[in-house]
């Protein structure tokens, strides 16, 4: 897609997830594999100060903050924030967590983290921002940080308005309005061939269900001078 006509997909990406807060839980994906998921982020362990990317509603920052010391927290939606807020404050660990509004497309982080997180947010980003993206998380990375993320490749037949090939999918709400939004459908290997020419060395590893994981950090040949 010519870029021109990212900025306002992005923009209508944002406005759907700012609107589908509310239900958000409702419409999680029903499939095998989240328990693997769950599991191999207990495993991976993130411990330290963590840099959570897109954190929604707080799905995953409580079971960050099992491990970690500090978790910042960086989403667009207010919405979103404000649950991820409240599921926090409800299990007494609000202060060590700072939420952040930003846009992800925008913002840089202030400081470097020993993990960074992110959740179903890959499949969001558009292959035209994956470069940039990835720079952003090289950005908020500490020398020999680790990062997880978690994500699915699933798209439903009548999300797919620009073909199976397009990356732009279109989502409704239950009272049945529609948003264009990002779905890209990485595959384990392509993606870890993706991130390799970009300079990471991950593993990633898809679940029993359309779910995948994914865990690394900077190649080896990245690491004696990193950050650059
Ligand atoms: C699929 S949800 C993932 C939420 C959570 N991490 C999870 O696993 O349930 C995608 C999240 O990305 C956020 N988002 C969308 N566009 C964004 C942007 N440009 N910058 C920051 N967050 C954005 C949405 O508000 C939403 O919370």
């Amino acid at each position: 897609m010519a870029d021109d006509g990212l900025e306002p997909l992005l923009a209508e990406q944002v406005s759907y997830y700012r609107a589908r807060a509310p239900e958000y839980f409702d419409g999680t994906l029903d499939f095998p594999g989240m328990d693997e998921i769950e599991a191999a982020l207990d495993a991976f362990a993130p411990a330290g100060d963590v840099l959570e990317l897109a954190c929604g509603p707080g799905t995953w920052t409580p079971r960050l903050l099992d491990h970690a010391a500090t978790v910042t927290a960086v989403d667009a939606a207010p919405e979103m924030l404000a649950i991820a807020r409240d599921r926090v404050r409800d299990r007494g660990q609000d202060h060590r967590v700072r939420f952040v509004l930003a846009d992800l497309f925008e913002w840089r982080p202030d400081r470097r983290y020993d993990v960074v997180f992110f959740g179903f947010w890959l499949s969001h980003v558009p292959l035209e921002r994956f470069a940039d993206f990835w720079k952003l998380v090289d950005d908020g990375l500490e020398p020999g940080g680790r990062v997880f993320f978690a994500d699915d490749a699933y798209r439903e037949p009548d999300e797919l308005i620009e073909g199976e090939a397009s990356s732009t999918i279109r989502r409704r709400l239950n009272d049945g309005s529609a948003y264009r939004a990002v779905k890209v459908p990485h595959q384990a290997l392509e993606l870890e061939a993706r991130l390799a020419v970009h300079g990471w060395e991950f593993t990633v590893t898809p679940t029993e269900g359309p779910f995948y994981w994914g865990t690394g950090g900077r190649a080896a040949t990245r690491r004696a001078g990193s950050p650059s």
